[in-house]
């Protein structure tokens, strides 16, 4: 794992966005993996930029997301989907038939994690995975834990990761589960690109880079991939 610490949010997002086009204009059918939050915005906004001055276009590669909700319609303004194509997707030549997510509305989620996998192995696997990370450690939706996970399963969210998306639910009332990619789906894409901003990520931070590597921060395991880089700006980095 590689970390390097930049000044603020806008830099983060140059550099990722930077990396992005320039693994899209190597391979145009990339299979890009694709995070939700805050994190990642600034970023979907420097590519939607430089698809509109005509740099970038996204219409060859296959997206995965990491996650969604379970029990929310797929067009819900709260639903992984929709931010997608709200931040990213519809302001870019995305093509709609090649963008996949889990289905948080599924009536069996084992048979669609199944499914979701096969997706991934089909698509020939991930060659960037863009990830935030939350203020426990958390990557997807993988929750602390005993064991790290490997293949897409449904998760019971923590009050922890509920209080903190809370806020995009108009009733504060965030679902109680989730689908999400397991650490070995993500630790198998080829490249990995973490994103850590704000205060709120120094303990997140401090434990993924020098802690014992433990399920118990999920992140952590990013130390284990060959090429996983972790962008902090001063304030996440602020512990280390
Ligand atoms: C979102 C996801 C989560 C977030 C994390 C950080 O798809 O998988 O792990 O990346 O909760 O969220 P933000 O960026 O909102 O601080």
């Amino acid at each position: 794992m590689d970390l390097k610490v930049l000044e603020d949010a806008g830099q983060i997002a140059q550099a990722v966005s930077q990396i992005i086009i320039e693994g899209v204009s190597k391979k145009s059918n990339s299979v890009l993996g694709f995070a939700t939050g805050a994190s990642p915005v600034p970023t979907y906004e420097l590519l939607v930029r430089a698809y509109k001055r005509g740099e970038l276009s996204l219409k060859d590669v296959t997206t995965f997301n990491l996650d969604e909700y379970c029990g929310i319609p797929a067009d819900a303004p709260q639903s992984y989907r929709s931010f997608m194509f709200e931040n990213l997707f519809g302001l870019t030549d995305v093509d709609p038939e090649k963008v996949n997510f889990l289905n948080g509305n599924a009536p069996d989620y084992e048979a669609e994690c199944l499914d979701y996998e096969g997706k991934i192995v089909r698509a020939g696997g991930i060659d960037i995975q863009l990830l935030g990370v939350g203020t426990n450690g958390h990557i997807g939706f993988n929750e602390p834990s005993d064991f790290f996970t490997d293949i897409p399963f449904a998760v019971t969210l923590t009050e922890s990761t509920k209080r903190s998306n809370s806020k995009y639910f108009p009733d504060g009332r965030v679902p109680d589960y989730a689908l999400t990619m397991g650490v070995g789906d993500i630790m198998r894409a080829r490249k990995i690109i973490l994103i850590a901003t704000g205060e709120s990520k120094k303990n997140a931070v401090k434990t993924m880079a020098e802690g014992i590597i433990t399920p118990q921060c999920p992140a952590s395991a990013l130390r284990l991939h060959p090429d996983a880089l972790v962008f902090a700006d001063r304030d996440a980095a602020s512990l280390l």
